[in-house]
């Protein structure tokens, strides 16, 4: 064992939750220090995640918004998409954001060890780099913070040519002709948004009924006629038997009630959801519990049945959102650091990225109706909302819920172009626990997206005049 080392709290994993609470941990003065197995810090989100796929979408929306003005002679000529470029500007972003982080890491005296960490007893870990070199850290508390993996299927392996995870397409090995995705949750939404705008074709297989099985049925299904188009379909409730690679296709047994059928395509997403990233750690040796998808149990102040070793973020289950990890990685340092704070956020929010971006936060009215709520849903239409027509985003929406005993808003949802920017509002709400009147009665802006909840509001109130 070449290096030895003592620390107050060790964590496994830099991404979201990983990096929040090293910085957190750094402020109550405790020697932290950060591991990664990858060679720089930011984890999914930053590297192939979040990040990566809202620069692609932010570039796919300019061209859609090209292709708009260009089909009313605002704009002419030909667009042309160098992807070379593209890429090079993500690279560029990603290496920008991921230096802001060192440079925060470094201010706040946060060392940070590059290498695979695994458990040896419940006071040390061993850390084992690139060259093999390992360092045995004992620690008094741990955060495992170590993400999740994509689920495969059918036992197909990923590529870079036939069958791709969303890392790799993120990387855009190609534009490929036709394109099939499976899984018709938010990864294979947002994909689709970009490489149809690329040019692909793209077939999105969803094995439910409706896609974003969490949203109400009607709200979702806005967002798929407006993605539908000549060259993008979706097909509900349906299944992939076999996939094989043959004659430099990717050729997939699809089938459902009404077909069952051969199709060929390019390369084929496989977006079917996530699983715990445990493999390495050897939770085993401590005896760490786990669900039965095999994501770490927690208590509200993030600790496991070890008191001592806090888990966080995507490798504790739904939602595996970059923001819970934060809010995750934040109480995490503060219960360590002594506080008694809990994990306890009413809400948290769900943006959809695709062009148009759909978010909702809160109750849904299949959970209204589930919980037997005594609950009245308002629909506000952007139709004739000025900022949104000036902003050829009039097929926008905005949907309020208000439970009727206390006029309090449960839950809400906003569709359209940059809705993501105004979905706050409702959270905050919620978590404020905001009656109707106190929306309606705040001054919004005009002309802006974000009077739509105003307006939403006041249909409420006026209807208990
Ligand atoms: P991660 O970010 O996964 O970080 C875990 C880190 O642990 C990784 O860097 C990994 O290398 C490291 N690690 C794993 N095992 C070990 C080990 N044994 N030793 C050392 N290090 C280890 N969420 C949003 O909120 N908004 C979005 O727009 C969004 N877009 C997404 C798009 C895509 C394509 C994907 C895949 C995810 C997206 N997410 C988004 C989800 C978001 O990326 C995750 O919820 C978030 O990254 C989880 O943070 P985390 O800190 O829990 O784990
Ligand atoms: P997901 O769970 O959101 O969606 C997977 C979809 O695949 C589901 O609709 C499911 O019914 C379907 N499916 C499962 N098996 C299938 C099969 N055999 N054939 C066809 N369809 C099948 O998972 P996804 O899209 O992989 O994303 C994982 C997580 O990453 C998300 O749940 C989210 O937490 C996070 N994420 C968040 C983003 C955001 O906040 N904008 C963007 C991308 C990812």
């Amino acid at each position: 064992m070449s290096n030895k080392i003592s620390v107050d709290v060790v964590i496994l994993g830099a991404g979201p939750g990983g990096y929040s609470a090293a910085i957190r941990c750094a402020y109550f003065n405790l020697k932290t220090l950060l591991v990664d197995k990858y060679s720089s810090i930011g984890g999914t989100c930053l590297h192939f995640g979040c990040i990566p796929s809202k620069t692609l979408l932010n570039v796919v929306k300019s061209i859609k918004e090209f292709n708009t003005f260009n089909k009313y002679d605002i704009f002419s000529g030909n667009l042309k998409v160098n992807i070379k470029q593209l890429l090079f500007w993500k690279h560029n972003l990603i290496n920008k954001l991921s230096n802001n982080l060192l440079n925060i890491m470094k201010i706040n005296n946060i060392n940070i060890i590059y290498g695979v960490g695994k458990f040896i007893d419940s006071n040390n870990i061993i850390i084992e780099d690139k060259h093999r070199n390992e360092t045995l850290v004992n620690f008094k508390y741990a955060i495992i913070a170590t993400g999740s993996i994509p689920n495969n299927l059918l036992n197909t392996k990923f590529d870079n040519r036939y069958i791709w995870d969303s890392a790799t397409a993120l990387d855009i090995p190609c534009i490929p002709n036709k394109l099939l995705i499976i899984g018709g949750g938010v990864i294979g939404l947002e994909l689709a948004n970009i490489y149809n705008i690329l040019g692909s074709t793209v077939d999105i297989i969803e094995v439910s009924d409706q896609i974003i099985l969490s949203l109400d049925k009607d709200i979702v299904d806005k967002l798929m006629y407006q993605m539908e188009n000549n060259t993008l379909s979706f097909k509900l409730n349906t299944k992939v038997s076999n996939v094989e690679i043959k004659n430099s296709k990717v050729m997939v047994q699809i089938d459902n009630k009404e077909l069952n059928n051969t199709n060929y395509y390019d390369s084929v997403i496989v977006a079917v959801g996530r699983k715990p990233n445990i493999d390495q750690l050897q939770l085993e040796k401590i005896g760490i519990e786990t669900d039965s998808n095999n994501y770490i149990k927690v208590n509200n102040q993030m600790q496991t049945n070890i008191n001592h070793i806090y888990a966080i973020g995507d490798v504790i289950g739904a939602p595996m959102l970059a923001h819970k990890s934060i809010h995750n990685g934040y109480i995490a340092a503060e219960v360590i650091a002594g506080k008694k704070h809990f994990f306890d956020q009413k809400v948290i929010p769900l943006v959809i990225y695709t062009n148009p971006e759909l978010c909702w936060v809160g109750c849904t009215i299949k959970q209204a109706k589930h919980l037997n709520l005594n609950f009245k849903v308002v629909d506000f239409n952007w139709a004739n909302l000025g900022k949104a027509v000036v902003t050829n985003n009039h097929t926008g929406f905005t949907r309020l819920i208000f439970n009727k005993d206390n006029n309090c808003l449960i839950g809400g949802g906003v569709f359209g172009v940059n809705s993501s920017e105004i979905i706050g509002e409702l959270s905050l709400a919620i978590e404020m626990s905001c009656e109707a009147e106190d929306i309606a009665l705040t001054s919004h802006a005009h002309p802006t997206l974000y009077e739509s909840i105003q307006l939403a509001a006041e249909i409420y109130t006026t209807s208990l005049l």
